[in-house]
């Protein structure tokens, strides 16, 4: 929660790219941010094709796309160069008969292949369904499973996470690695790429045909796959321009893993439908490689999340200061509350301002921002980009006045809005609610300058360090364990990752409650389903507080957490 102040940080310089769909605002049209896209003669499109074949077929055909490194592997590709590798990727997956609307998972480390095998997918006209690396068997096999999909590109060390036996309608799992033993199923991602053709004439796409599908968590039932369509180039091209403010020496680093929203829309389309030079770092993070990315690379557009930058604030000044940021111009945040103290923190050591962003994986790309050029209030998440509106509205769906915490909507619609939920229509429905609005589940404010203040979650969803954890799903987990007899799920405030997520376990009879206990269930959930779902807290209670309907409920748990009053009890079991 972010608390109110006047504070203002005003732009160094004006915003060439922003001023002319500012003064647009009130007329604004998204045909004219269309009109610059070669699909416009055909009415027919493809993400790929406008991403990094439009280029590659100019004169940036030479210009570097991608950086990538990961303390190991330390390559550089032009726009060239990856066109070729994609339409590879695109004839290997022809040649396993897969094409329009398949799925087709991606389930690997990141890497120069990772990028590739997902413009080759999108290329064929495929859906892609990146998954975050770190998921575990069950994570894997529920997305795979509702999905249905098809093929999956994943690596040796994942491989014993997919549960082939049990999804009969994956048909083929792409190795990438090196002295591969194969069996039934299963290709050797090098091999088939180098026998496959460099040519490809790629699918021609309807605006509204799938492009990618993303699952994120709710705070009931399993995670919900977010359906984006083609169309959605256009805010990410348009919001590349005015909230990235990339131009044509830009050095971009976005921070985010492609297993999650921003990693796709932000560190793949935004910056290469822009044409810039996109940096990807594989490994873990660490305060100072993180600096020698920056400095290695000359980055002068970042994106990152508070989490990481609480974490180099902790790192230290002096650190920061051993290397050369001076080619830094543009610093942006998102997926969590943007602490003023990291904003002010970021002026004394970049010399730059955190401009906070606002959307989510349903919205698909940046909607509430700050912006290149707009005065910066810390603590605020900014305003509506230009085509775009926001509102507070009660829980009646009317407008609330400036001040009035509230749920946090959007007008519909704008090109990037999820269009479905993959199996779940009446999941779907509910974000519409009220009639012209997308409802996000997050509640804030507006103050009388139009600047939106984000307050919490109007549901249970827990955002730990900038990642969202659906409740249910470590709910689900924990009682599979032997000694589990119920489970509940929260997020509990913590000054490093905004939330931490904390189990409170009613024990199965003849099992005791100790130390020991507590660690094996964590490293269950670790390995069951992922790292970063797992429980950083438990605590045992005799019984958990119910509905009579049995179901957990977790608004008294947190209360307990917080010492504060329970609130309305009546529905409680006994
Ligand atoms: O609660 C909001 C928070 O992250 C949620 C969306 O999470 P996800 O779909 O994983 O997408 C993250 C990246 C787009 C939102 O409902 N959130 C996102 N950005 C901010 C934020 N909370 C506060 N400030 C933000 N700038």
């Amino acid at each position: 929660m972010s608390s109110f102040t006047n504070e203002r940080i005003a732009p160094t310089s004006a915003s060439p790219n922003m001023k002319n769909y500012e003064q647009a605002r009130g007329h604004f049209r998204w045909e004219e941010v269309e009109s610059e896209f070669t699909w416009h003669e055909t009415g027919k499109i493809n993400m790929a094709y406008e991403a990094i074949d439009r280029h590659a077929e100019s004169s940036r055909r030479d210009k570097i796309a991608l950086y990538y490194s990961d303390g190991q592997r330390e390559e550089a590709y032009t726009f060239g160069q990856i066109k070729s590798s994609s339409n590879r990727f695109g004839n290997v997956l022809r040649q396993l008969g897969i094409g329009k609307g398949d799925r087709v998972f991606i389930f690997m480390p990141r890497s120069p292949e990772l990028y590739f095998a997902l413009l080759g997918i999108i290329k064929v006209g495929a859906i892609a369904g990146p998954l975050f690396e770190a998921f575990m068997e069950t994570a894997v096999k529920d997305r795979l499973e509702d999905s249905q999909a098809v093929a999956i590109v994943t690596s040796p060390s994942q491989l014993p996470r997919i549960p082939v036996q049990d999804l009969p309608h994956l048909k083929h799992v792409i190795l990438v690695g090196h002295d591969l033993r194969l069996e039934q199923g299963q290709v050797d991602f090098h091999q088939a790429m180098e026998s496959a053709s460099e040519e490809l004439d790629l699918d021609w796409m309807d605006r509204e045909d799938g492009l990618i599908l993303h699952y994120t968590s709710g705070s009931t039932g399993k995670p919900k796959g977010v359906l984006h369509v083609h169309d959605a180039m256009v805010q990410h091209y348009y919001t590349g321009k005015i909230v990235l403010d990339l131009k044509e020496d830009d050095v971009y680093w976005c921070t985010a893993d492609p297993g999650w929203v921003t990693g796709t829309s932000y560190g793949v389309f935004a910056p290469w439908l822009n044409g810039a030079t996109n940096v990807i770092r594989g490994g873990r993070f660490k305060p100072a490689d993180w600096y020698a990315t920056l400095q290695k690379y000359g980055v002068t557009v970042w994106y990152s999340a508070p989490t990481a930058f609480r974490m180099l604030m902790g790192a230290g000044d002096e650190l920061v200061s051993g290397f050369d940021l001076s080619k830094l111009r543009h610093v942006l945040s998102v997926g969590e509350p943007l602490n003023p103290e990291v904003v002010r923190w970021g002026l004394n050591v970049f010399k730059q301002r955190i401009h906070d962003t606002w959307w989510m994986t349903e919205t698909g790309g940046q909607l509430i921002c700050n912006y290149p050029g707009m005065a910066i209030k810390p603590g605020s998440m900014g305003k509506p980009i230009p085509g775009v509106d926001a509102a507070i509205l009660d829980d009646e769906g009317r407008i609330l006045e400036p001040y009035c915490m509230g749920n946090l909507a959007i007008k519909t619609a704008w090109p990037s809005m999820m269009r479905r939920i993959w199996n779940n229509p009446s999941k779907y429905e509910e974000y519409f609610r009220f009639k012209g609005w997308y409802v996000s589940g997050d509640s804030a404010f507006r103050d009388e300058d139009g600047y939106f203040w984000f307050q919490g979650r109007v549901d249970d969803v827990i955002n730990t360090a900038g990642e969202r954890v659906g409740p249910f799903e470590v709910e689900s987990k924990l009682v599979e364990h032997p000694a589990v007899a119920e489970a509940g799920v929260i997020g509990k405030p913590d000054p490093m990752r905004g939330e931490v997520i904390k189990a409170f376990i009613a024990l199965r009879d003849g099992y005791t409650a100790s130390e020991e206990l507590k660690e094996q269930i964590v490293r269950f959930v670790k390995t069951g389903l992922s790292a970063h779902a797992a429980p950083r807290e438990i605590e045992f209670k005799d019984k958990l507080p119910k509905t009579r309907s049995g179901k957990i409920m977790r608004r008294v748990l947190k209360a307990w957490e917080l010492n504060l009053p329970t609130g309305d009890m009546s529905t409680i079991e006994d």
